[in-house]
C-alpha cells in the first residue's frame, strides 16, 4: 500500500507525452497499478493517471466498484485499469460539463468533450479492452487519457467564465476534495 504525492499543475512532469508500456503482467506494472488505486482511493477521486504521481507511463485508472458518495447521481463507471490507450470519437457531438482534477485542487471548470467514443487498450495483464461509451464514462476516459498526452482540463476549456473555486461554485460540496 502506497499513497503517493499527487503532482500539481505547474509541474513540468504533467506536460510530458507519456511513454508506452512495453511489457505487461510485470511486478513493476502491478505495483504501479496498486499505487494508483491506493492514491485515488485516499483522495476519493474518480480517476488517476500515472503521470500525476510522476510516473512517465501510459497507465490510467478510473471508475469504482461502488458509488462515489461525492457524486451520488453519477452513473457507475466500472473500475478499469487502462494501458496504452487509444480514443476514437464517434460522431461530431460534443458535450460540456463540469470537471475537476486532483492536480488542479480546489477548482472546477466546464470542459467540452466528445459525447461518444470508442476506447481501446489493455489491462495490466495484457488482456485487450475495447469499449464504446458515452456521457460521464466517456468524459472520465477522455480526462484521464489527456493526462497521458500532457493535457490538463483547463487547456481544453473554451469559456473561462465557467471556471472557479469549488467552494464558491458548489457550496454544498465545499468539504469535498477534487477528482
Ligand atoms: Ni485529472
Amino acid at each position: 500500500m502506497a499513497v503517493c504525492e499527487i503532482l500539481k499543475m505547474g509541474d513540468p512532469r504533467l506536460l510530458r507525452v507519456a511513454q508506452k508500456v512495453g511489457q505487461f503482467d510485470t511486478d513493476a506494472l502491478h505495483l504501479l497499478v496498486t499505487d494508483l488505486l491506493d492514491t485515488m482511493r485516499a483522495a476519493n477521486g474518480a480517476g488517476l493517471a500515472a503521470p500525476q504521481i510522476g510516473v512517465d507511463l501510459q497507465v490510467v485508472i478510473f471508475g469504482s466498484e461502488e458509488r462515489n458518495p461525492r457524486y451520488p447521481d453519477r452513473p457507475l463507471v466500472p473500475r478499469t485499469v487502462l494501458v496504452n490507450p487509444t480514443i476514437t470519437p464517434l460522431g461530431e457531438d460534443q458535450e460540456s460539463d463540469w470537471e475537476g482534477c486532483l492536480s488542479v485542487p480546489g477548482l472546477r471548470g466546464v470542459v467540452p468533450r466528445w459525447a461518444r467514443i470508442r476506447y481501446t487498450g489493455w489491462d495490466a495483464f495484457g488482456d485487450p479492452i475495447d469499449r464504446t461509451v458515452d456521457g460521464f464514462h466517456a468524459r472520465v476516459v477522455q480526462h484521464e487519457c489527456d493526462h497521458l498526452w500532457g493535457k490538463l482540463y483547463p487547456m481544453r476549456m473554451r469559456d473561462f467564465s465557467q471556471f472557479g473555486f469549488t467552494e464558491i461554485l458548489f457550496p454544498g460540496i465545499a468539504a469535498a476534495e477534487d477528482d
